[in-house]
């Protein structure tokens, strides 16, 4: 099978280890689904994997993608949770010690079929396409769990969302508005910050910029870069969910700033099946969809890797096979 492959790691130039082509086609061990990929998105964890972060050399050659929609062995049409643990795990699977994503121990889903536990497996609700459902399980859960499961805001709450264009930053301006919370969003350029308007965004600042007001919550993927901002824009008392740091993971942690205003800090990982049911029903009950900025043949994953490598996205890119 066709299948987009990390086989060797360089933090300089993550590119050079990517290799697009053939593959064994994996088999299905007892208990698992064999699933024919029909989209899988890129996100930066496929990044971070050719840098040689998350990802144990000793695992190389391994197929990358965390995300995927597709169909199964009885044609039904599916969506794959990323999350694979142990199977005796009871409770939030985020929380199990023995949890990996998909390309972390397991091979992803940048190629034609991918082999998962059947209790992974979700209907794809009909309303969607292959290309939206295949946005889901990691960008969009994440944002989804960091908003309702960690931030636990309500509506008419205000939140602030460093980063306009990413994959979770822009999962998260819908999902917010679609809420029914005031919405505000750093963005570092002009174009991003009008298509975040465009996503639902009530107001737009570029990064760093004193706000009208503080926020009940921050939404943080960015890291070292707006930090300092996400601390600063916080009312007593305020939640700053973290689940990224693109920029760097040791910015200062501000501790006269969180203990005198009281502020919470929550780091967030994914999501459990259970909320990626929760936002397959959302979406289709509020018709809010995924952006997807291109779809690209799975023959050509190079230019989307060089695409997200750039910054030069606003949404996701999805590959089909
Ligand atoms: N913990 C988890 O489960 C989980 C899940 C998903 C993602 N993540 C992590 O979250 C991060 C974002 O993932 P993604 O897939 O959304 O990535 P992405 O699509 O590549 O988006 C990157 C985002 O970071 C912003 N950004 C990058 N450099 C910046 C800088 N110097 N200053 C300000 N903003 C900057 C971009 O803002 P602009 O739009 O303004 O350019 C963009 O919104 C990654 O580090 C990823 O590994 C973690």
């Amino acid at each position: 099978m066709l299948a987009v492959t990390c086989t060797s790691q360089s933090a300089d130039d993550p590119l050079s280890g990517l290799t697009v082509g053939d593959r064994p086609d994996p088999a299905a061990p007892a208990g698992w689904a064999r699933v024919t990929v029909k989209a899988a998105s890129l996100n930066h964890h496929d990044l971070w994997s050719l840098r040689g972060v998350g990802l144990p050399a000793d695992r190389l050659p391994m197929v990358l993608g965390c995300d995927a929609a597709g169909v199964d062995e009885e044609g039904h049409e599916v969506v794959v949770h990323g999350l694979v643990g142990d199977p005796d795990w009871t409770g939030d699977e985020t929380l199990d010690p023995k949890r990996s994503i998909l390309s972390e121990r397991y091979q992803g889903t940048l190629a034609e079929q991918v082999v998962v536990p059947k209790r992974n497996l979700l209907p794809k609700p009909s309303g969607l396409s292959f290309e939206e459902a295949s946005c889901l399980p990691t960008a969009w859960l994440t944002a989804y769990r960091m908003l309702f499961t960690q931030a636990a805001v309500q509506p008419g709450d205000r939140v602030l969302v460093q980063g306009a264009g990413g994959g979770v930053s822009t999962a998260a301006i819908a999902l917010a508005r679609a809420a029914g919370l005031v919405v505000w969003v750093t963005g570092r350029d002009e174009a991003k910050r009008s298509r975040a308007l465009e996503l639902g965004a009530h107001e737009v600042f570029e990064p760093g910029a004193r706000l009208p007001a503080r926020v009940d919550a921050v939404l943080e993927t960015v890291g070292k870069a707006t930090w300092s901002h996400s601390m600063k824009s916080l009312r007593p008392g305020g939640t700053l969910v973290v689940s990224g740091a693109t920029t760097g993971a040791d910015p200062s942690a501000d501790l006269n700033r969180l203990f005198f205003l009281q502020l919470r800090v929550i780091g967030s990982t994914m999501g459990t099946r259970e909320e990626l049911a929760c936002l397959l029903r959302l979406l289709e009950a509020t018709g809010v969809r995924p952006q997807v900025d291109e779809v690209i043949p799975l023959s050509d994953a190079r230019r989307g890797f060089e695409r997200l490598a750039a910054g030069d996205v606003v949404g996701k890119l999805v590959l089909t096979p």
